[in-house]
């Protein structure tokens, strides 16, 4: 549905974009995920036409798009971070306006805009000034909007941010339905448990930077394993164990902790199980071997962690 290839933008000496890639399935609910400052709006902003990139293509559907591209204003919508002001708007006339704007009009209109409030659960606030609605209900008038012209693809920037924990389930589940519609829905936050529990595929960026994707269940799979495991070997055998874990290839790093040794590698079960093993045929006297499964949280810090300080983002 969506494929970015080699997305670079700067502002001034600036590097906020360091080729970006991303590729979006059809139907898919995607996570893009990264801290303040990571690139995320202007990577939306690119792929919706409302700032250009300095180099890279956007494809949407297979076809390339550009800024102005007739595709891009049919097939893309875009709900942006903050909303603008309303001139004393009731949601109705609201909703009204945006789909005059797609040349909407009339009865058609009003059957557009009755459906799209019911949608996103606005419809007891039909005729109530826009100004009146509270945070979650303006973003969900704004998905409305973003809703009028019927696009397959939604981009949404970190429209959970100040919602409380009621309106970010309605938010959710309005999204999920619109997935189950077929829409391909992009969303992004800075807040990674957050979108894992509603998105199908995540993408994590730092720094303009592209750092992890995949699917929901390889990346909680991925956090499980990235915490690492802390062996016990029996005294004064420390350096010996530390020299056969890091023989193995999957082993990113070991240290040593007074009697412990904390042992963060790559990949999964296969990985643990082949460590112990080559423990104990190497006759290190293992006393606790033990791993505290790492949550999504964990595995994002240290994305970030590990990207500190490589200077990316100088253009
Ligand atoms: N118009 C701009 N001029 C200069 N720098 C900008 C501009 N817009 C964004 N930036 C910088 O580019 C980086 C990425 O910003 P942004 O895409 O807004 O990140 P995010 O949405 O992930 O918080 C940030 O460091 C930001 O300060
Ligand atoms: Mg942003």
């Amino acid at each position: 549905m969506l494929t970015i290839k080699n997305l670079n933008k700067t502002y001034g000496r600036f590097r906020a974009l360091n080729n970006v890639n991303l590729h979006i399935a059809k139907g898919e609910l995607f996570g893009f995920v990264g801290a303040n400052g990571a690139g995320k709006t202007t990577t939306m902003k690119i792929c919706v036409g409302l700032l250009s990139s300095d180099s890279g293509e956007i494809y949407i559907d297979g076809k390339e798009v550009t800024r102005n591209s007739k595709e891009l204003k049919e097939k893309v919508g875009y709900v942006p971070d903050f909303f603008g002001v309303y001139d004393n708007l009731t949601a109705i006339e609201y909703l009204r306006f945006f789909a005059s704007t797609y040349g909407i009009r009339g009865e058609e209109a009003e059957n557009l805009c009755s459906d799209l409030l019911e949608l996103v659960n606005l419809t007891d606030k039909r005729d109530f000034e826009v100004d009146g609605l509270s945070r979650g209900m303006k973003q969900r008038l704004c998905l409305a909007r973003a809703l009028v012209h019927n696009p397959d693809l939604l981009f949404l920037d970190e429209p959970a941010s100040g919602l409380d924990p009621k309106a970010r389930f309605e938010l959710k589940e309005i999204l999920k339905n619109l997935c189950a519609m077929g829409k391909t829905i992009v969303i992004s936050s800075h807040i990674l448990p957050e979108l894992a529990e509603m998105c199908t595929s995540v993408g994590i960026i730092n720094k303009g930077e592209i750092k992890l994707t995949g699917s929901i269940e390889d990346i909680q799979k991925q956090a499980a394993y990235s915490t690492p495991v802390i062996v016990k070997v029996a005294n004064g055998m420390e350096e010996n164990a530390a020299r056969i874990a890091k023989e193995i290839p999957a082993t990113k790093n070991v240290e040593i902790h007074s009697d412990k040794l904390h042992i963060t590698y790559e990949g999964g079960e296969a990985e643990e199980v082949e460590l112990l093993k080559r423990l104990v045929m190497a006759d290190i006297p293992v006393v606790t071997f033990y791993r505290q499964e790492g949550t999504l949280e964990q595995m994002f810090l240290q994305i970030m962690g590990e990207a500190e300080g490589e200077g990316v983002n100088q253009a």
